[in-house]
């Protein structure tokens, strides 16, 4: 079975830095920036600071200044708050850019799926943190589910079946149990284990693999249901080894430290995270407003945008903050020195990519008992994601593809109508009853998306480091320079933020403590 490591190399050596770092990304194996003490204290008066964006990060900076009494104003292009943390819901219309007709979802009212953020690791403490302050309510998200199917294609073992995580464990656990337990009686390990280690790791891969007093590996219980043989024993069909091994069906066993259960998601929808930061700053978010020009004087910074009506504003402030991606950032006119400029401009974004489907009957629950959890596929649409909620209700949304980092670019070029073609023909091929019982499909390609521009950055650290110092009175702020692709990384970027602005309005002129 091939290392991490040694995975992230290969997908390194095909796919360049960027994708091996998505990779990285998607194991898990990039750890989060340890949480910053947060504690910003005493109160300052009539400092004008300007977001812009309501994102996640934009709407905690706003939100965390204006306790010490910031005056803020959050500049929205578009006229939700959110960014990236949106959930699709009858009626929603798409924000992508392309040449074909504009999606609107026909979801039936009261069903969602989230097309970004729909997790949060259990050591987010920060994302949690707020979660609790602001009344936001959690329940579990099921991350995995031993029910749910690995179904490969292009590999050499496995073809084209459909098999149960719990499976493909049981028997890779019990094949790996026989194998060492009869090295072990035969001496080979001799060198490197003590007599009582080796009985004692005998008695340890027995009872892994629950092997027979041969020490072979014959199925067990916890792959599944058996079948009775005549004498009333209970007779398992493990997966032939070499099939297994062909498959590589053993990289989608164990998951990564952001991914390990219990995993947590947003009731209702992950759009209520930002709702609730919004509602607190109701009036001073300004939604449908895109910021054109930033120009730093000596004494303040004033920001130019165009209004809903195409009118164009100039509002003064003495900071500003661009909670904005990097990629949409680049092009504004900001009079940025050269190197923060180039640094801005150098950080690639990926194409990550979610479909949501709407079936008439919940079948992956009814037929398959699979709730929560994903299936895995190499196929284009690489996991189905199964509901978390609503369990046993009638409907159901499916994530009919979640194609993480630059994967999902191929099919993000492709028309609406493709996709969804894509989805519901692949998908079928895991289950059946996907041509009967299909109902409506709404897809995001954030890479197509007029306000994002992207998934997630891939920001290497030495220009995080970079652009968390401040282009004089300008400050940055996302997940983009913290930890990428989490709402973590936007909350605890914010706070980064904040705490610097406040200790230099506490120390500067501008300051007037109460
Ligand atoms: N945070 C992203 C996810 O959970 C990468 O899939």
């Amino acid at each position: 079975m091939i290392t991490r490591r040694g995975f992230i190399e290969r997908v390194a050596a095909a796919g360049g830095v960027s994708l091996a770092y998505d990779a990285m990304i998607g194991l898990g194996l990039l750890e989060a920036t340890p949480t910053a003490p947060f504690d910003l204290q005493g109160q300052v008066k009539g400092v004008r600071v300007v977001v812009i964006g309501a994102g996640l990060a934009g709407l905690t900076v706003a939100y965390e200044l204006g306790k010490h009494g910031y005056r803020c104003t959050v500049l929205e292009a578009r006229s939700r708050p959110g960014g990236r943390v949106h959930t699709i819901r009858r009626g929603t219309v798409s924000e992508e850019e392309g040449p074909w007709p504009i999606q609107v979802c026909q979801f039936d009212e009261g069903l969602y799926f989230n097309c970004g953020p729909m997790r949060i690791a259990n050591h987010h403490r920060t994302t949690l943190d707020y979660c609790r302050e602001l009344n936001v309510p959690l329940e579990v998200f099921a991350v995995s589910t031993d029910s749910q199917w690995i179904y490969q294609t292009q590999q050499q073992g496995l073809m084209g079946r459909r098999v149960r995580l719990r499976e493909v464990r049981t028997d890779l656990d019990g094949y790996l149990a026989e194998l060492l337990s009869k090295s072990v009686s035969a001496g080979a390990l001799d060198e490197s284990l003590t007599k009582d280690d080796a009985e004692r790791l005998l008695a340890h891969l027995k009872t892994l693999g629950r092997l027979d007093d041969r020490g072979t590996y014959r199925g067990q219980e916890m792959r599944g249901p058996a079948v009775e043989g005549p004498q009333g024993e209970l007779r398992y069909t493990p997966l032939p080894l070499g099939e297994l091994l062909g498959s590589k069906a053993g990289e989608y066993v164990h998951q990564g430290y952001e991914y390990q259960p219990t995993m947590l998601q947003i009731a209702g929808g992950s759009d209520r995270l930002p709702q609730a930061l919004a509602a607190r700053l109701a009036r001073r978010i300004i939604y449908r407003a895109a910021a054109k020009q930033i120009r730093q004087h000596e004494h303040g910074v004033s920001v130019t945008y165009a209004d809903d009506d195409g009118d164009v504003r100039t509002l003064e402030a003495d900071y500003v903050v661009c909670a904005i991606p990097l990629v949409l950032l680049k092009d504004i006119d900001t009079g940025f020195a050269p190197d923060f400029k180039a640094a801005i401009a150098s950080v690639p974004y990926s194409a990550a990519g979610k479909m949501g489907l709407q079936f008439k009957r919940r079948f992956w629950e009814e037929d398959d008992q699979i709730f929560g959890g994903a299936t895995k596929t190499d196929q284009d649409i690489a996991q189905i994601v199964y509901p978390s909620h609503g369990f046993l209700t009638r409907k159901g949304i499916l994530t009919g593809y979640y194609i993480q980092g630059q994967a999902g670019r191929p099919v993000g070029d492709m028309s609406p109508g493709a996709r969804l073609s894509l989805a519901l023909e692949q998908g079928a091929r895991i289950h059946p009853q996907y041509p009967a019982e299909f109902e409506s499909g709404f897809s995001v390609a954030w890479h197509r998306v007029r306000w994002s521009l992207g998934s997630w950055s891939v920001t290497p650290a030495d220009v995080k480091t970079r652009l968390s110092q401040p282009d004089r009175r300008v400050y940055l702020a996302g997940d983009h320079l913290n930890l990428n692709a989490w709402m973590q990384g936007a909350f605890e970027s914010a706070r980064h933020v904040a705490t610097a602005i406040h200790a230099r309005a506490m120390a500067g002129n501008e300051a007037r403590p109460f």
